[in-house]
């Protein structure tokens, strides 16, 4: 079996301040709690208060990862964020979490591949470790999705549970035509502290990644970019273009046939197979994606984590939340051989295998 190089000595997240059921939901769209519950497994999701941005989720998320692992901030020598949502169109979140951690000038990176960011991360940070270029490596996924939320400030103030004043029926209609989307999405983030392993069978042991750019149209945001002039309008907005697209069956699909493909291939290429994997950790976008993964690969339901139950998909951030839940709640021993997997807009899918 491959031998480890680098291995994670810490863990921690954060979720957004404001705590979401799927009923407020209801009362801003033409949805119900039932339908979100039976199509993605979703019960609820966190959304931050106004004023919180993606690097102060990652700041909350770094320092218990730090703390977790017993590292000084000052210890850390390089910074890789993977977030699709930065505080700014630039820079990236990388230098801003840096800063706000009082970290001197050590480089700071940003990784945007969405919903495989933190796989796609994994790999570029255990390089980076091999290479000798970090040794006290911070790894960042942080989110906050409700900045492509359609609602109004009323619409808001309903969702936080500020108001139960009825929004306008054309606000209900306008924010209907996006509810597959944002019913499915909340705010968090989740870190970890990688470094050098200190035995070579223990830490991440390989990868399969890939890409696919000719779907890009299936899951995208279509404005905010250079391929428009000026890249951000107010027709933009009217046409809430701000909102990603999202061809729910045909990503749904993708996963499904994709996520358990590529988990075979990295137990293939690491020379394990998938009986000696004990935990498969997926990314949490649909909680019937996980079930079909775990379907096609015929998996008890004690060797496959889900939470997207109480936080909906956070993106970069599901990864190193469910992860450290399960070492967390001892779910996930010393020893145990974890597989993680994610599929998500670009196309971008990969897998990675590491020995806890
Ligand atoms: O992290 C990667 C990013 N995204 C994903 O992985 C998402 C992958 N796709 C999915 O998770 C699912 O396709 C969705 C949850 C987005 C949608 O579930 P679905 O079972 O594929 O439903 P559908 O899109 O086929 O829609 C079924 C019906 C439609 O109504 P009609 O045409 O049958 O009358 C939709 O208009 O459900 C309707 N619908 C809703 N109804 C109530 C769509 N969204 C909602 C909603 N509430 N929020």
């Amino acid at each position: 079996m491959t031998q480890a190089y680098s291995r994670i000595y810490g863990s921690g997240f954060v979720t957004g301040e404001t705590l979401v059921p799927n009923e407020r939901m209801q009362l801003v769209c033409d949805t119900t709690d039932e339908w979100i519950r039976e199509r993605s497994g979703i019960q609820q999701r966190y959304f931050v208060n106004e004023g919180t941005a993606t690097s102060d989720l990652g700041v909350g998320a770094a320092k218990k990862a730090l703390d977790d692992a017993g590292w000084k901030a000052e210890d850390v020598d390089y910074i890789v964020v993977a977030t699709m949502t930065p505080d700014y169109y630039f820079p990236g979140v990388g230098s801003l979490l840096q800063a706000k951690l009082g970290i001197g000038n050590i480089p700071a990176l940003d990784i945007r591949q969405q919903c495989s960011g933190f796989i796609y991360g994994l790999q570029v940070c255990d390089a980076l470790i091999r290479a000798g270029m970090a040794k006290k490596l911070l790894f960042v996924g942080a989110e906050i999705h409700s900045g492509f939320m359609p609602f109004s400030k009323h619409g808001w103030d309903v969702v936080m549970g500020r108001s139960n004043e009825p929004v306008t029926q054309a606000e209900r209609e306008w924010n209907s035509k996006f509810r597959h989307l944002f019913v499915l999405f909340g705010d968090a983030a989740g870190a970890v502290c990688m470094g050098p392993t200190d035995d070579p069978r223990r830490g991440l042991l390989g990868y399969s990644l890939h890409a696919a750019g000719k779907d890009v149209e299936a899951l995208y945001v279509p404005s905010a970019g250079f391929a428009y002039r000026p890249y951000f309008s107010e027709e933009h907005v009217r046409e809430g273009r701000f909102v990603p697209v999202m061809e729910g069956r045909q990503v749904f699909k993708m996963a499904v046939t994709k996520m358990p493909e590529v988990v075979l291939e990295t137990c293939q290429k690491v020379e394990v197979t998938l009986d000696d994997v004990n935990l498969l950790i997926p990314h949490q976008a649909n909680l019937r994606i996980s079930e079909g993964v775990q379907k096609a690969l015929k998996l008890p339901d004690d060797r496959v984590y889900n939470n997207i139950q109480r936080y909906g998909n956070t993106t970069a951030a599901t990864i190193p939340i469910a992860y450290d839940e399960c070492k967390k709640s001892g779910k996930l021993k010393p020893g145990d051989l974890v597989a993680f997997v994610g599929l998500g807009a670009g196309f971008h899918w990969g897998a990675a295998l590491m020995r806890e």
